[in-house]
């Protein structure tokens, strides 16, 4: 009896309270840096558009700026996806950085945010990453998580009038421990203006804003788990040596790159069903519809990931899933 309860209560603990972070039936669409296979990452105009192409979420990647903004790029680094090596006003702050990521230490040369003062972040264009996609809108400004929520909070108080599910924000960390050592307290930055918007627990976010929190590095989100009952997700980028009982009581789910959910021959792996037994969630990362030969190859891709085993989907393309994850 007694173990029963044990057991019961700690399944209680990983299956977040949050409604808003299970669909039923299909995985949750989660716009890797918004649409960004039409529109430059991170831009406002990208998080439109992949809400408007059905996205469940949005997924701004944070860095703090000079003058303690959290602004939304995915890199330290400006400069591959803005033009900011073209501006001459800015040439005086480039540098050489070494930095440290879940990965390990990274040196580069380059323009780094922290760097930057809000102000100037404001006047470069931001670029779009990947040759091959269009490069004819690389026009859009580079925006803050506070301009991103504001926008969001905006569009779900129309949502609400008509009786639509909210969109949500999906909003990662980047290099946490680096940051907080240079003096930048990332977490408490973040918590600090989800309180400010009235979304830093699951109560307010379920009806202003839906928000998960997630994280390549587990310490931070331990961290956070101690502040805020919000939807916690670890992501996981190494195929090897993962220990599932070391991320299983602290989050919510895992986001796993898509090689943890395939074994030989694209069967399943056993991961999917590993983490569902401790009632973790299951959001792997990324497609990439362009990196796929064709229309038919991504429906079959689709099929592959035997989608509706998995909870989320990262994309970069939200209206080939929401198509497909509707049409089928
Ligand atoms: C950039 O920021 C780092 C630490 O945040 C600092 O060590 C470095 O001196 C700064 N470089 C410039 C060019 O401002
Ligand atoms: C910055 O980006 C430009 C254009 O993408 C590239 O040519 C240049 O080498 C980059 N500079 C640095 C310092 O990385
Ligand atoms: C780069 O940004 C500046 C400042 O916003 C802008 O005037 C310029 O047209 C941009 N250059 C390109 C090539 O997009």
């Amino acid at each position: 009896m007694l173990l029963v309860l044990l057991l019961f209560t700690q399944g209680l603990a990983k299956r977040s309270p949050a409604t808003y972070f299970y669909k039923e039936g299909k995985p949750l669409i989660i716009a890797h840096r918004g649409a960004c296979g039409y529109i430059p990452e991170h831009t406002m105009q990208a998080y439109q558009v992949a809400a408007y192409m059905g996205a469940d979420f949005i997924e701004p990647d944070l860095v703090p700026t000079k003058d303690g903004y959290l602004l939304i790029n995915h890199d330290a680094n400006l400069n591959d996806t803005s033009n900011v090596s073209e501006l001459p006003e800015f040439q005086h702050l480039k540098t050489t950085l070494t930095y440290s990521t879940f990965a390990g230490k990274v040196t580069e040369t380059g323009w780094f945010a922290q760097n930057f003062t809000l102000e100037q972040v404001k006047k470069l264009d931001a670029k779009q990453r990947i040759p091959k996609r269009p490069q004819s809108l690389n026009v859009f400004k580079k925006i803050t998580i506070e301009e991103a929520l504001d926008w969001v909070i905006t569009e779900n108080q129309k949502r609400t009038a008509i009786n639509k599910p909210l969109l949500g924000a999906y909003i990662e960390l980047k290099n946490p421990e680096y940051f907080n050592s240079a003096g930048f307290p990332v977490e408490d930055m973040l918590l600090k203006v989800l309180k400010q918007k009235g979304i830093s627990d699951i109560k307010g976010a379920s009806a202003k804003c839906p928000v998960v929190l997630q994280c390549f590095e587990l310490q931070s989100l331990k961290y956070l788990s101690t502040q805020t009952d919000l939807p916690l997700t670890f992501l996981m980028k190494s195929v090897l040596n993962y220990d599932i009982n070391e991320y299983k009581d602290a989050v919510n789910a895992l986001g796993p790159n898509f090689g943890f959910i395939f074994g030989e021959n694209g069967a399943s792996s056993g991961f999917v069903e590993e983490a569902h037994e401790l009632e973790l969630a299951v959001h792997p990362w990324v497609v990439r519809d362009d990196f796929i030969n064709s229309e038919a190859e991504v429906e079959s891709y689709y099929m592959k990931l035997n989608y509706e085993q998995l909870d989320g989907v990262f994309t970069e393309f939200p209206d080939s899933a929401y198509h497909f994850f509707n049409l089928y």
